[in-house]
């Protein structure tokens, strides 16, 4: 199929708004092309990922500069993922200065460009909240999966770069999971065990996504309904798959393949992430939402971490600000606790050298498999229970 463009569209990729709109625009109709789009579509709003320094690099933070020199901005409303450390508590973190600037500069940048510096992987809570039938690009696979699978929203799984380009273009291409045809399962996915925590959540969304690879899979027998469950679940599925959304529904007709997943696949995934005692524990991986802050203040209102113990919170700086102003955060920091704006643990350049315990299964995959952390995962109240004690 042909992509058509308008006017419009030509006289900026000709160049005719200057060179940092040509690019951008080369990039969407590049893409849009390969994928074989008849057109390009207005999206809602842009969600960015690739915000870290310690992902992107000088590299990135050059050409961000370079798109800032060129006065280009965002035309829709456009969120960010987190960095890799939170800005304001950067010096208890002990990284160097120069690290802590040049996270700074690549945030400074998105601010010129016009995005909103949420720092968050879960923007769908507060910040970008899309409304049901819309367009989007966003990156963060784990948002897209959520946003798609829950919020009845249309996305592809960009990349922090397309989706960059999207959100100063204000367009996307016409294809992928922006049709309804490529939205139907194409396989069947029979869960036969019962599920009793988010955590179970996440690792049955971890063992579809490598099952399933890029087939969209209808899951019969398992449904998510708390948003710790679909967060988590969606997690897992970025973690190990590449699809973009999935499907509850029971009227599936298409899919012929069958899959069945029982208490002992679950279990052999769990295995993998065992190690000894735990040092570490890192909860908020996707961010924690406020009521999941709120519960946690609960909790250890009542409890300590333990001598050589640490126990570290991630969350969206929207999330972080109204728990400051209930009083929260003062509540979890009393008990020894720490609790990260903005930033991500995997991110996280001065991780844990000791065991880390994690309840979130992207969080204990991409610590082993890439940073080659050991990893212990497990429920949250389990993690909570081996780092602090009662007082
Ligand atoms: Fe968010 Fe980092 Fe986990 S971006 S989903 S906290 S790996």
């Amino acid at each position: 199929m042909l992509l058509h463009l308008t006017k419009e569209e030509e006289s900026i990729l000709n160049g005719e708004k200057g060179e940092g709109l040509r690019k951008m625009m080369k990039l969407v109709v590049g893409l849009a092309t390969v994928a074989g789009a008849e057109k390009l579509i207005k999206i809602e709003s842009a969600h960015v990922s690739g915000i870290s320094y310690e992902n992107i690099g000088d590299e990135g933070l050059s050409f961000l500069e370079w798109l800032v020199k060129e006065n280009v901005h965002v035309s829709v409303p456009t969120t960010i993922n987190p960095g890799a450390i939170d800005l304001q508590q950067w010096k208890i973190t002990g990284i160097s200065k120069d690290y802590y600037e040049k996270q700074k500069r690549i945030v400074d940048a998105y601010i010129k460009l016009g995005a909103n510096p949420t720092l968050s992987c879960t923007p769908y809570f507060l910040d970008n909240v899309p409304s049901p039938g819309s367009h989007l690009a966003w990156a963060e696979s784990s948002a897209v999966i959520y946003a798609n699978t829950f919020l009845n929203v249309y996305t592809n799984k960009e990349s922090g770069l397309s989706a960059l380009a999207a959100a100063i273009i204000g367009k996307t291409g016409y294809y992928g999971l922006h049709l309804d045809e490529n939205r139907e399962p194409q396989v069947v996915v029979k869960v036969k065990v019962d599920l009793s925590s988010s955590l179970d959540f996440g690792i049955l969304g971890y063992r579809i996504g490598e099952l399933v690879g890029d087939r969209i899979p209808a899951i019969i027998g398992a449904i998510p309904r708390s948003i710790s469950d679909q967060k988590q679940f969606a997690a897992g599925l970025s973690a190990s798959g590449t699809v973009g959304m999935v499907s509850f529904s029971n009227r599936v007709t298409v899919a012929e393949d069958k899959i069945e997943i029982d208490e002992k696949e679950l279990r052999n995934v769990r295995t993998r992430f065992v190690s000894l005692d735990i040092d570490t524990v890192y909860l908020g991986c996707p961010h924690l939402s406020l009521s999941e802050l709120r519960e946690l203040a609960e909790l250890l209102n009542k409890r300590r971490v333990r001598k050589g113990k640490s126990l570290v919170l991630y969350t969206s700086i929207s999330a972080y600000k109204i728990a400051y102003e209930e009083g929260l955060i003062r509540v979890i920091e009393k008990s020894g606790a720490k609790v990260f704006a903005g930033a991500c643990p995997v991110f996280n350049p001065k991780r844990s050298d000791g065991v880390i315990g994690t309840d979130a299964i992207k969080t204990a995959h991409y610590l082993s498999a890439s940073k080659g952390s050991r990893i212990y995962i497990t429920e949250n109240m389990s993690l909570i229970e081996a780092v602090t004690e009662m007082i």
